[in-house]
């Protein structure tokens, strides 16, 4: 099974980028903690973080027919891209949104989802260690109902 694990902008700051919202985790460490516990469920797990919404749009597209499923931290473009959520629905496999802050504590801008209906499921405010937890859900969506075509 394999599972893409995508960050938005101003994720790649992470540790640096106000710690009093989003942790002292990094990147790197988010990433190495997904492939890690995607080895221990026999999933690999591919990560990349863009700046750059397009950069993002053409991975989810290199993506069709290679992944089984999708976790994405869309950062600041869940609030505001319809293209993010038009590549979403055309991958055509099952997607979690995940946020390590509480939206619904934050901003009104920030309430309001392209993404949410496109997605299985959603996971927000458990910090860094929410990719986890939406890994966990995610591979366990996916042994219940197995993709339908194999990759
Ligand atoms: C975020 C929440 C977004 O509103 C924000 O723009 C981010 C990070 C989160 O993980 O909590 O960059 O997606």
């Amino acid at each position: 099974m394999n599972i893409l694990c995508l960050h938005g902008p101003n994720l790649n700051m992470l540790g640096q980028r106000q710690p009093e919202v989003y942790g002292t985790t990094t990147l790197l460490e988010i990433d190495d903690g997904l492939i890690e516990l995607g080895q221990s469920l026999g999933v690999q797990v591919r990560c990349a973080q863009s700046n750059h919404e397009g950069e993002l749009i053409d991975w989810i597209q290199q993506a069709r027919g290679r992944v089984d499923g999708l976790l994405i931290n869309p950062a600041g473009y869940t609030h505001t891209s319809v293209a993010l959520r038009d590549a979403i629905i055309a991958l055509d496999v099952p997607t979690i949104e995940v946020h390590i802050s509480n939206v619904y504590k934050r901003e009104p801008f920030r309430h309001k989802s392209l993404l949410a209906d496109v997605c299985v499921g959603r996971l927000m405010g458990f910090g860094a260690s929410g990719y986890k937890l939406a890994l966990q859900g995610l591979v366990g969506l996916l042994q219940a109902d197995p993709p339908r075509t194999p990759t």
